[in-house]
């Protein structure tokens, strides 16, 4: 079964062995790997280990990778596995031609051909006239150690080097063309080095063989850097720079961290970032990040503080977010302005660049803030927009839970971040309130359950519009008898009125000998109203204050609620449900805040 260049490997990056294994094996967390009893031979306590693309018993030395497990596991043969894997990935398994067999064969030779350059290219650096280049690069901050784990070379000074070099092994003009290292010339131009100049710098693929080059300038000048063209060995969206020193380092438990230039990976892996990678000068593809995501769950994205940074950072979270599920996500963190990881380091020591680690932030948080830029109209137009935005983001997570999970959480800081009308006396300028600008739980034990309950029905008689949201709830409640007695009587207009407004309700109390009840709830005693009974209070902020105060005295419930209202929104989003949503979200966040602030 010839298949053409890179399908295997593609198959390979599609497939998340864990889970082929997963499926026949019970496997638990080993650090960074998975281990359970080998299926391959009778044991109790596990010594077959999964790693990110391969697994290996310690107890019968069985070894392989997604496609040799399912042959073996499951008596396949060879195509037979590649046919079922595909088909999990979703790839469409090509059909073996010879031409497929003749590109393996090339494929095979450009690997070697490719090799070949950068051991001239290595040389290179340490001949006479290399001295430049190593100079510059000792000048940048790297030791020799460096210079050699990444393979750092000189491409000789002027075009024609490599070619004739490469000519004394017999390698033909053909070979260096199809890997990427000549130019052919315009019409009858002779083709041509395509570096030249330059320090190389090797691009390997994940098992460490040299697939393309970048090549730097020295010092200042156009183009920066040069990298090698696409060719049947190095596809540029499918690979990641230092990705084989990365698997090593993230298997020995370092950090995944994306940046984006080459000397800043390089010294990273210096500093002691040995899980550090970089893109080939293109924004992060949806190919990289499957790379990424089997080095490790949690990778970390680092961006430049700037607002090319922030897009940058937005266009990668939009790509990344259809692929979210609970084992797979992402964190961003942002520079300081002006610097990369290389001058940080180079500065201020590991710590510099650690700094910047520890306050990465896991993208569902930074989604809102990076969706939030700009928006600083206020409006209720614009911020409407906005919670549509912010719900569309969440529905592009093909992972039903966790879609709902972000959902709640982008509709909590929506809700937080709402303009608070400003009080008398008070400039209006707050653009954000914290989430606890909801009322804070009253302290004081012996009345507490008495007084929130008075302030719950007090924003019932001001918004009686709530019953048809609320009255199951209002009606689990235990609550005091002559509350008890004003519930009844609410419940019981509600069910036999169709204008649901707090004059028709109040004139009813009055009527059926209620009034003083009614008094005692909207009284100013013990404790002053809350703003969401204020009869000019929004409907929405009426809602959640509503909620807020049933949370306090029936967390459980609420909770349950907010789950109910999730199943309901998923089911159909409708703007009722959504509201609905959004208040008991906020009624939650202000709970949970309220909490964290006061030590519980
Ligand atoms: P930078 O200019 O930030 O790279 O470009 P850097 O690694 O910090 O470079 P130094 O420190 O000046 O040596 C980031 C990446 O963008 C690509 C390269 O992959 C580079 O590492 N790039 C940049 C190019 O492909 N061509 C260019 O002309 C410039
Ligand atoms: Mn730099």
């Amino acid at each position: 079964m010839a298949l053409p260049p890179g399908f295997l490997d593609e198959l390979r990056a599609r497939t998340p062995l864990q889970a082929v294994i997963g499926r026949r094996v019970r496997l638990t967390k080993s650090g960074r790997n998975w281990k359970g009893c080998c299926p391959f031979h009778g044991e109790k306590t596990p010594s077959f280990y999964v790693y990110d693309d391969h697994f290996h018993c310690f107890g019968c030395g069985v070894h392989g990778d997604a496609v040799s497990f399912v042959m073996q596991s499951q008596g396949a043969s060879f195509p037979e596995a590649v046919n079922q894997l595909a088909a999990e990935a979703g790839l469409d398994v090509p059909k073996p031609t010879p031409q497929a067999a003749e590109a393996e064969r090339r494929r095979l030779d450009l690997h070697g051909v490719l090799e070949a350059a950068a051991a001239a290219y290595r040389r290179r650096l340490f001949l006479p006239e290399g001295a430049r280049a190593l100079a510059y690069l000792r000048g940048r901050g790297l030791t020799e150690e460096t210079i050699a784990t990444f393979g750092l070379g000189w491409s000789g000074e002027g075009r024609g080097a490599l070619a004739a070099e490469l000519a004394r092994e017999e390698v033909p003009q053909a070979m260096l063309l199809a890997a990427g290292l000549m130019r052919p010339g315009d019409g009858d131009r002779p083709a041509y080095d395509l570096f030249f100049n330059r320090v190389m710098f090797p691009i390997r693929d994940r098992q460490g063989r040299t697939i393309s080059f970048g090549g730097r300038i020295l010092g200042d000048g156009q183009p920066k850097y040069v990298n090698g063209p696409e060719t049947d060995v190095f596809s540029k969206r499918r690979t990641l720079f230092a990705l084989d020193r990365a698997r090593e380092g993230a298997r020995a438990g370092a950090a995944v961290t994306v940046v984006e230039g080459y000397m800043d990976v390089i010294a990273l892996h210096q500093a002691g970032f040995t899980g550090a990678v970089a893109p080939l000068g293109t924004a992060l593809t949806e190919e990289q990040l499957a790379l990424l995501w089997r080095l490790s769950p949690m990778p970390t994205l680092c961006f430049d503080g700037d607002g090319a940074g922030a897009r940058a950072a937005a266009r990668t979270v939009e790509l990344a977010l259809p692929h979210l599920t609970p084992g797979q996500s992402l964190r961003l963190a942002t520079l300081p302005a002006g610097e990369d990881p290389d001058s940080l380091v180079r500065r201020n020591g590991p710590a510099g660049f650690q700094a910047v680690l520890d306050s990465a932030r896991p993208i569902g948080e930074a989604l809102f803030d990076l969706m939030h830029e700009g928006v600083n109209d206020l409006s209720p137009e614009s911020r409407a927009a906005f919670r549509t935005r912010l719900l569309e983001a969440a529905g592009r997570i093909a992972d039903k839970g966790l879609g709902s999970e972000y959902r709640s959480l982008l509709m909590d800081r929506f809700y937080a971040s709402r303009p608070r009308t400003p009080r008398r006396g008070e400039a209006p300028t707050s653009r954000t309130i914290r989430p606890g600008s909801l009322p804070r739980p009253i302290p004081r034990p012996a009345t507490a359950a008495a007084e929130r309950a008075r302030q719950l029905v007090a924003i019932l008689l001001r918004h009686p519009r709530l019953l048809h949201d609320v009255e199951e709830a209002f009606g689990s409640l235990a609550l005091p008898d002559w509350l008890g007695r004003l519930r009844a009587a609410i419940l019981h207009w509600g069910s036999a009125t169709e204008h649901l407004d707090s004059e028709g309700l109040t004139t009813h109390l009055h009527a059926i000998g209620l009034a003083a009840e009614a008094a005692q709830a909207l009284s100013a005693v013990p404790q002053p109203l809350t703003g969401c009974a204020a009869p000019d209070a929004m409907p929405a902020e009426a809602e959640a204050g509503w909620w807020h105060f049933f949370g306090l005295m029936n967390p459980v419930r609420l909770e349950e609620e907010v789950a109910a209202a999730m199943a309901d929104f998923a089911r159909h989003a409708d703007s009722a449900v959504e509201r609905r949503l959004i208040a008991l979200c906020a009624a939650r966040n202000a709970l949970r805040q309220g909490e964290m602030e006061s030590g519980a």
